[in-house]
């Protein structure tokens, strides 16, 4: 596996910064992926003193390694939302992610991101996904959304049914962020890499945070962390952690035009995209719940061949993996917890569809710390035991499966060669005593509870886990 394709050059000149310790902010957001910089801006542009701790680096995580794709066609959700609720669930996500793609397009132009205009296509390609084609198409009628449909496409991949919306943006996700950084700095926003929180403690009318950089305390913290650090159990459970696989081919010849998303097992998911000036083939999916695959390498194998079956001469540059959150109300979390005082707040949860979803949840986020009425809502799921068995194989209780993992006693261990070296580490997740399993195609440590990951030595890559599996 490698880094993802995406240009370098267009990575985030983040200013140095140290944390100012034992300063007081209006907001601390924890995070800057696209929820954590969004929810940044919105604040800081009011005029709110803001700071963005980040454990890594802008983008680290699934923010940095996305498909890129900016649309509300989004496989077939739509119709998944009408059928576990109703109409009016999909009408409200449909709302919120029409939003969040304004605010792109916004964005985009003020910052001169740049970006292409391309449809997006939900196909199935295979005989059975043509129900689940035909029904969205119906869902995204109802909705007023100017789709239309096809038996078949012109692609070098089959499609038996396929629905079309126009006009959708394709764009470099690090471009992106790099666009958004500098709005946050030029609001008067502090961003703080390699910033790892590891505590908060509500007291009065403030929450103080710990950090690896220091103390300091928040009016209001923002939890923009994929899955919430330090709410031990009842939100994590509320979402399924999801990797999948993108890979990157070079191919003389025509490239498909659109951006295309299977509704089959497994998923696929197409398009074309401009790096360093060339256009490559990118093509994803596979996709599993964290930690609960045995041969992950087999995963991005089998990507490359179905790519050269239907791409002959496509030449494999780059493969990447990053993950999402699910979460089993199947419409993105936006929460406030901690004590009655409410200024601990989450946001995440978007299934693969953050570009749209993350600023649509910032702006959520940013009017309730503000005090101001919400306007955006990702529709409120009424039947949830419906909703619960649709996601049910997400949901599942996670099997214990694992790579070289050696049981001492009770306690499992796990063993890895770091730079000629052998290092044992207790398999224990720190988050919630969840077992990790052995990731070959990354070389790391997943827990299959809520999506935990760490490197091959125990180092903490991403949470809710805030501290590294203990070294034995
Ligand atoms: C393979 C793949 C393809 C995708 N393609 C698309 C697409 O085409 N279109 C689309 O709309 N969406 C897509 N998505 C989804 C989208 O990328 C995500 O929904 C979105 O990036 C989530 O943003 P986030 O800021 O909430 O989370 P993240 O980007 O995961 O950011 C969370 C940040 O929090 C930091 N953090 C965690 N713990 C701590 C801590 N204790 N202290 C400080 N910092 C911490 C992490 O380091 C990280 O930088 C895709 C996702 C995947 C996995
Ligand atoms: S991520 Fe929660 S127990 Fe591992």
């Amino acid at each position: 596996m490698s880094a993802p394709v995406w240009n370098d050059d267009t990575r985030a000149a983040v200013p140095s910064a140290q944390l100012p310790v034992a300063d007081h902010v209006n907001a601390l957001v924890v995070g800057a992926g696209l929820t954590g910089l969004f929810t940044a801006l919105r604040l800081a542009e009011t005029g709110r003193k803001v700071i963005v701790a980040e454990a890594r680096s802008v983008g680290a995580c699934a923010s940095g390694a996305s498909t890129g794709k900016a649309t509300v066609l989004q496989g077939n959700r739509l119709s998944l939302l009408a059928e576990a609720f109703s109409i009016d669930v999909a009408r409200d996500y449909l709302r919120a992610h029409r939003y969040g793609f304004e605010e792109i397009l916004g964005l985009c132009s003020a910052r001169r991101i740049p970006f292409e205009r391309a449809g997006a296509f939900t196909f199935a390609g295979t005989e059975q996904g043509v129900k689940k084609v035909r029904r969205e198409f119906e869902v995204c009628r109802e909705l007023g959304l100017p789709v239309s449909t096809h038996d078949t496409l012109h692609t070098d991949f089959p499609v038996h049914a396929a629905v079309e919306l126009p006009d959708q943006v394709q764009l470099d996700p690090v471009s992106l962020l790099a666009g958004l950084v500098s709005a946050v700095v030029d609001a008067g926003g502090l961003i703080v890499e390699g910033c790892r929180v590891t505590g908060l403690d509500e007291a009065g009318d403030r929450v103080f945070v710990e950090t690896t950089a220091g103390r300091l305390s928040a009016d209001h913290v923002v939890l923009a962390t994929a899955s919430p650090i330090l709410d031990h159990v009842p939100t994590t459970t509320e979402l399924v952690p999801h990797r999948s696989y993108l890979c990157a081919f070079d191919l003389d010849g025509p490239l498909p035009e659109g951006m295309f998303v299977s509704v089959d097992s497994p998923s696929r998911t197409l398009r074309s995209a401009i790096v360093n000036g060339r256009r490559v083939l990118l093509v994803g999916g596979n996709g599993h719940r964290t930690g609960e695959a045995i041969g992950t390498q087999e995963l991005v194998d089998d990507l490359e061949s179905w790519t050269a079956k239907h791409f002959p001469g496509a030449r494999m540059t780059h493969a990447w993996s990053a993950q999402d959150h699910h979460p089993i109300g199947m419409v993105p979390l936006v929460t406030t917890f901690g004590s009655d005082q409410g200024r601990v707040h989450f946001a995440g949860g978007y299934s693969k569809w953050g570009i749209t979803g993350a600023p649509a949840a910032a702006r959520s986020l940013s009017d309730r710390i503000l005090g101001r009425a919400e306007t955006i809502s990702f529709g409120t799921p009424t039947k949830l035991g419906e909703a619960k068995n649709a996601m049910k194989s997400h949901a599942k209780t996670p099997a214990m499966m694992v790579g070289n993992l050696v049981r001492e006693g009770l306690r499992p261990k796990g063993e890895a060669i770091v730079d000629g070296q052998e290092v044992e580490v207790c398999l224990v997740c720190p988050h919630a005593g969840g077992i990790c399993t052995w990731n070959d195609a990354e070389s790391t440590w997943d827990c299959p509870l809520h999506g935990s990951r760490f490197s091959a030595s125990g180092t903490v890559l991403e949470g809710p886990a805030t501290s590294d599996l203990k070294r034995l």
